[in-house]
């Protein structure tokens, strides 16, 4: 159990969004909630969230955040996708990345189909950068990246899980295309799957300004997030800073929090 007393850190959000009876249900677009509730504690916590991912990127101009967490369930993707609705808020033309492409669920959480066609597995396969194109200038983005239902908030879908994600990440037409990204929009955030037992966040945070863990308090150990440190620092990225969602299931409400320096911290 992670206490917040052991940070000593600005506590920036509060109780926020009432979770699904079961606890555990996986949510549509429901999960909307800076976009349909903006005045709730919640989104207040979620832009207080973007202020300091904001301001962790010192050193270079904020692009592209990327978002894990140690296992699955610790609200990646329901972050990711608040967070990218609190930057389209302020007039930012936001993309996101459903890096998950075994069980990315970006397009359930916005209501656009995962076209088995299209997709950022796909999209990776096919893409080549403009000076390359060629015969392969018939590849048009739009079939790709789609406008979502939160004006300013665009979704490239995981598409179909291929056979090894990680080759496909790992490839030079996925830096390619994310370059590409970087210029043609102002955010990018890039929804991955579980930084402990896969490679894919690690690989993936070469390519992003800043990095966040999003961790359960009810449930993250505290080892884990030492791992996921440790991680990163075996490929040389730093995590920028950790969203702790803090989890009640049993009333139904979670919280979140967001701490940067917090490893001496925590017990
Ligand atoms: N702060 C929160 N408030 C309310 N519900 C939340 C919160 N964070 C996550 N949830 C809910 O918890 C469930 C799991 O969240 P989510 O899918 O974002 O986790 P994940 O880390 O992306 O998991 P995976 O690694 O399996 O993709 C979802 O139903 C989501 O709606
Ligand atoms: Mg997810």
């Amino acid at each position: 159990m992670i206490e917040k007393k052991k940070f000593s850190l600005k506590v920036l959000t509060s109780k926020t969004h009432k979770l699904h009876k079961d606890g555990t249900r996986r949510g549509g677009v429901e999960d909307l909630v800076v976009a349909t509730n903006p005045k709730s504690s919640f989104a207040e916590a979620v832009k207080s969230i973007k202020t300091n991912v904001t301001f962790s990127s010192v050193e270079k101009e904020l692009k592209t955040i990327l978002v894990t967490s140690p296992e699955s369930g610790d609200g990646k993707s329901f972050l990711v996708a608040n967070l990218a609705t609190a930057f389209a808020q302020d007039g930012k033309r936001v993309l996101i990345v459903d890096g998950d492409m075994r069980k990315g669920r970006q397009h359930e959480i916005f209501g656009i189909p995962n076209d088995k066609m299209a997709g950022y597995s796909n999209y990776i396969l096919r893409y080549k950068s403009t000076e390359d194109m060629g015969m392969m200038a018939f590849i048009k983005p739009e079939i790709y990246v789609k406008p979502t239902q939160v004006p300013g908030v665009y979704l490239l879908p995981a598409g179909p899980t291929p056979p090894n994600p990680l080759e496909l990440i790992s490839s030079e037409n996925n830096k390619k295309l994310l370059e590409s990204f970087r210029e043609q929009y102002d955010i990018v955030i890039i929804d991955c799957p579980p930084a402990l037992g896969l490679s894919d966040a690690l690989v993936m945070s070469k390519y992003a300004d800043v990095n966040i863990v999003t961790i359960s308090n009810a449930k993250t150990k505290i080892d884990q997030l030492e791992d996921v440190k440790k991680n990163f620092e075996k490929v040389n990225s730093k995590i920028a800073g950790v969203v702790i969602n803090k989890a009640k299931v049993g009333g139904g409400y979670y919280s979140s929090y967001y701490a940067d320096a917090y490893y001496s911290k925590i017990k």
